[in-house]
């Protein structure tokens, strides 16, 4: 108790502090009208104090911001060639040294104190703002739901396979990131699969709130995860929980388009409730024999009477790719044997799923610039 105290009172005193200079700042220090250079030529003036990620919202001007505005994912990088002051401690950890001698800069940190110039890939001039309304909401597993959102305005969606939309949480200015997990030939309406975060701001919305006709507003799309179609690859997909969303997208997409390229899916799930389309995936096996789906449980219950691959997701693909580097599946470019290293792969799932699968694939002769993947 004796030992507790003084760190206690020492937070409410730095908590005292925080908040006199947040009050301090917006009473003492003047609101000035700042100009905002977007590449050389859009110039806009607004109010100081706002951060480049809300200014940017505020014009139509949709950037990934996957946390929010949180500094937690790294999502909003851009390049800020004057006026954004010094790098903030929040924004070290995603920041790389050559990132920083470039002016790159998390849009969500940098606050306009003054005029200010940044540049923005055209690429993201391309995300909109969509109206759409719920249509169907179903559960799919204990936690986790399937929503189908119907287009209003625009009524159509362009975008690639394994691409995300943010989600505008009502009543607030947060926004949450869920991967499509529709084809995208299917561009009247996306479909979204959320696990429920207990305490979670938006995934409690989606799911306890939020009814079949309900309105949403959402942006999108966004995200360098998605299917290389230049690429005539054979593909390894592996997916854990949610991690599904971007992966089903992908398949649904080839299987339109006749499953052109071999796919063998690996998708992790911890017992039999936490597995979900199995039968949907189980059936594009059937229907086509370039597709292999292989579901496995790392902790299966008794009852689960499971009698498929057991294990985590990760150990399953290893002894997979054992069997194949073994010539089980050899294959030869130009008569020479390659191994693993003509695979191409796309990941999704928890981060520590993402970095034991990438450990796994260039362990076993996959070559890293095939490897591509989404964490969350
Ligand atoms: C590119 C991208 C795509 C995504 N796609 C999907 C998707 O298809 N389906 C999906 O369900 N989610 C997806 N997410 C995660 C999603 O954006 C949200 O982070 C998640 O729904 C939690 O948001 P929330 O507002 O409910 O919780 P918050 O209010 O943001 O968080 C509440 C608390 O829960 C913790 N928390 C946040 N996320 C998680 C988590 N995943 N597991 C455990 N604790 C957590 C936070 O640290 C915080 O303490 C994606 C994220 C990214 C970056
Ligand atoms: S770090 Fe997530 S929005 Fe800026």
């Amino acid at each position: 108790m004796n030992l507790i105290t003084p760190v206690i009172l020492m937070n409410i005193i730095l908590f005292i502090i925080t908040v006199l200079l947040i009050f301090a700042e917006s009473v003492l220090v003047p609101h000035k009208i700042c100009k905002v250079v977007i590449n050389k030529e859009r110039v806009f003036t607004t109010e100081s104090g706002a951060s480049l990620l809300s200014f940017f919202t505020k014009n139509k001007i949709f950037i990934p911001s996957a946390c929010g505005g949180k500094a937690t994912c790294g999502h909003c990088k851009i390049k800020v060639l004057n006026g954004g002051g010094p790098i903030l401690p929040t924004e070290e950890v995603f920041i790389t040294q050559k990132e920083k001698s470039a002016g790159i800069r998390l849009a969500c940190q940098v606050k306009i104190k003054q005029d200010i110039e940044v540049y923005l890939p055209e690429h993201l001039f391309e995300a909109k703002e969509y109206q759409a309304v719920v249509e169907e909401i179903s559960s799919l597993t204990h936690d986790i739901k399937h929503f189908t959102l119907k287009l209003l305005e625009p009524k159509t969606i362009n975008f690639k396979p394994g691409q995300y939309i943010q989600i505008k949480v009502p009543g607030t200015e947060e926004f949450r990131a869920y991967s499509i997990a529709s084809s995208p030939r299917q561009n009247d309406r996306i479909e979204l699969i959320i696990r429920l975060v207990h305490g979670g701001l938006c995934s409690t919305y989606m799911h306890n709130v939020l009814e079949v006709g309900d309105k949403v507003v959402f942006t999108g799309p966004f995200g360098e995860f998605f299917l290389r179609e230049e690429s005539d690859k054979e593909i390894i997909c592996i997916a854990g929980g949610c991690g599904m969303s971007p992966i089903r997208s992908i398949i649904l997409y080839l299987a339109e388009l006749g499953m052109p390229r071999k796919v063998t899916y690996f998708f992790g799930a911890r017992t039999k409730k936490d597995l979900f389309y199995v039968e949907e995936m189980t059936e594009l096996e059937k229907k086509y024999p370039n597709f292999k789906f292989i579901p496995a449980l790392s902790e299966p219950e008794p009852e689960d009477k499971w009698e498929g691959e057991v294990g985590l997701i990760t150990q399953v693909v290893e002894r997979y790719l054992d069997i194949y580097m073994n010539g089980r599946y050899e294959i030869y470019l130009s008569g020479r044997y390659e191994g693993a290293g003509v695979l191409e792969s796309y990941l999704c799932g928890p981060p520590p799923m993402i970095d034991a699968a990438i450990k796994v694939l260039t362990k076993k002769g996959v070559h890293i610039e095939n490897v591509y993947y989404d964490k969350f």
